[in-house]
């Protein structure tokens, strides 16, 4: 596993040089464009690094897949599908066209407006009582304490993101999002700004490669049909508009983040962390894309054989 891993990083590493940091939330863009690095955490067994493991970014929209299975968890699915819908959107993480002729109501959990819609169903009245809540989620995945905000990569989208504001009110316009739009959106940024590491992430996605289950501490995190929902929902949506050739290329369900992360997820057997911040155009990170193709490649990952 180690040699083919290191082997699909050197692929990988090849490709860091076509993208660039994100820098439309300006603290992104003091990341040091070069790093690659790689976690694979097997169902049953320790894991495996490659490259800068340990090095903490941000998770952005990977966040969204953990809020999803929070509120699945708390509200359920019949309230997850009258605010979203389930279907590929074929655009931009932040695209409202289809908002305009579909009622407000966000195409998938997993684009821009999908996640605000569902952040305002998280416990908690403010921003901040969300994430907080959501934190202790995610601790209760990883064992520990030891995640946390990065308060200047909050501040900064919180300064600067108009258009997610945007997005929030005119869902709230159709009555798509509950309680105040504001702590909504706050509580979207913040989960955003949550930093951890490949190793950290890796482990957090145990679950969803698992049934439902943590096979680390034999936890339930979730029924075995949310784990399912957010895979699938992964596959169709975790990457955007890039999420059909990703299907192609990879065959995994999959979520990126603008921080420079993906998880991706082999049902029943690991979870994959990649973290290289250079981006693609749509947003995903270019190295860590390679990566992954040559890694499901070469030990044949592919849920379409
Ligand atoms: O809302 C935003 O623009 C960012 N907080 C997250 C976007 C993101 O990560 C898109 N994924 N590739």
């Amino acid at each position: 596993m180690k040699e083919v891993l290191e082997a699909a990083w050197r692929q990988g590493c090849d490709a860091v040089s076509e993208g660039r940091v994100a820098d439309y939330i300006p603290a992104l863009a003091s990341m040091p464009s070069h790093y690659l690095a790689a976690c694979i955490h097997p169902v049953h067994g320790d894991p495996v690094t490659v490259g800068d493991a340990e090095v903490p970014f941000s998770l952005q929209s990977i966040s969204k897949i953990f809020s999803l299975t929070r509120v699945l968890n708390v509200r359920g699915v019949d309230a997850v599908l009258r605010t979203v819908g389930m279907e590929p959107s074929g655009n931009p993480f932040y695209s409202l066209v289809q908002l305009e002729y579909e009622n407000g109501k966000p195409r998938n959990p997993l684009i821009n407006a999908g996640a605000i819609a569902l952040t305002a169903l998280l416990p908690g009245a403010t921003g901040e009582q969300k994430c907080a809540d959501l934190l202790e989620f995610l601790r209760s995945l990883t064992g520990g304490d030891g995640l946390r905000m990065n308060e200047a990569v909050y501040r900064s989208e919180a300064d600067t993101s108009h258009r997610n504001r945007a997005v929030g009110h005119f869902m709230k316009h159709f009555g798509l999002i509950e309680g105040d739009v504001a702590e909504a959106v706050d509580g979207y940024f913040r989960q955003c700004s949550i930093e951890v590491d490949c190793r950290t992430l890796a482990r957090m996605g145990l679950f969803l490669a698992n049934h439902g289950v943590d096979p680390v501490a034999g936890t339930t995190v979730a029924e075995p049909e949310s784990a399912r929902f957010v895979n699938a929902e992964m596959m169709m949506c975790g990457l955007y508009d890039a999420s059909g050739e990703f299907a192609c290329r990879v065959g995994l369900p999959a979520k990126s983040g603008v921080g420079g992360g993906i998880l991706a997820v082999v049902p029943g057997r690991m979870t994959i962390a990649v973290f290289g911040p250079a981006l693609d155009a749509k947003g995903n990170s270019a190295g860590g894309l390679r990566l992954l193709e040559h890694f499901s490649n070469a030990l044949n990952l592919s849920l379409f054989a």
